[in-house]
């Protein structure tokens, strides 16, 4: 029997800026697509640093994710190659910055992004990038995505604002997405040399057990480099730590939704 390939759609996201959003959405889905999946990442991030990161600088986004959230191109027009084999973007554009205020009074408001997407074949997954806020175009998102993957940094008020996080999701399950799943939380930024990256590791476990990946991102200057070179750190330095962790990111998460689909599959 043929198999339809629909995406499985994963919102990033975190209202915290700096938390690791961006680097996870672009590190994570360049080493899923090395193990032979395709992968789109959608930046809806009025910033665009996701689309720099993977090299399309803001000369190459003239159809972009506001349009396709305005209703005004479809989704499959703003998609670009990235170089990478099997992964492409939907990058962001400036005009994302007003489309708070703008879609506030469309139709369908939180469905925009969903609805872009039901049209959307030929990719295993959609990772989405989200800004940091909570507003209609986080919301969009988590209404689009089956699961939602939360990056925490490790630091110490890592875990305040989840719960505002978490709250949020529990409202768009409650009101607009009843299947949308809490996927993962990944630590970020963490610091070997440092007992206070132990504590909120701990932390941060005891508050959502097993949703916590193993992995854990270490903070390493080649991951902070790799964006300024247009490239995912697995690409720029794949021996470094930062790309190792993705790695091993990616096979942990790819476990996740095998088993996952295992347990819906006998259910
Ligand atoms: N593990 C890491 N080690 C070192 N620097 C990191 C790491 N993860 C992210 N950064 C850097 O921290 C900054 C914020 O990360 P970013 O992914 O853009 O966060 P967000 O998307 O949540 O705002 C960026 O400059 C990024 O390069
Ligand atoms: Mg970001």
């Amino acid at each position: 029997m043929a198999e339809v390939l629909s995406p499985r759609i994963i919102a990033i996201a975190n209202q915290k800026g700096g938390v690791g959003k961006t680097t996870t959405a672009i590190n994570l889905a360049t080493a899923i697509a090395a193990t032979h999946k395709t992968v789109l990442v959608i930046d809806l991030d009025p910033q665009g640093n996701a689309s720099t990161g993977l090299g399309i600088d803001r000369s190459m986004r003239e159809v972009n994710s506001y349009h396709v959230l305005i209703g005004e191109a479809p989704l499959a027009s703003a998609v670009q190659g990235t170089g990478i084999p099997g992964l492409s973007l939907v990058p962001s554009g400036m005009d994302l910055s007003g489309a708070d205020v703008e879609l506030v009074d469309m139709d369908r408001r939180e469905w925009r992004l969903a609805d872009a997407l039901k049209s959307v074949s030929g990719y295993d997954y959609v990772l989405i990038d989200c800004p940091p806020s909570l507003t209609l175009l986080t919301v969009n998102a988590l209404v689009a995505a089956h699961a939602v993957m939360v990056p925490l940094q490790c630091e110490f008020f890592a875990l305040e604002g989840v719960t505002h996080l978490v709250s949020t999701i529990e409202r768009v399950r409650q009101s607009l997405n009843p299947g949308l799943e809490l996927q993962g939380i990944v630590l970020t930024m963490f610091d070997t040399r440092n007992n206070l990256s132990d504590m909120v590791a701990a932390d941060v476990r005891g508050f959502f057990g097993d949703k916590v990946y193993k992995t854990v991102i270490p903070r390493n200057v080649r991951i902070s480099e790799a964006p300024s070179h247009g490239k995912p750190v697995l690409l720029y330095d794949v021996k470094s730590s930062g790309a190792e962790a993705y790695i091993h990111l990616a096979s942990e998460v790819l476990k996740r939704e095998r088993d996952l689909r295992a347990e819906k599959g006998a259910a």
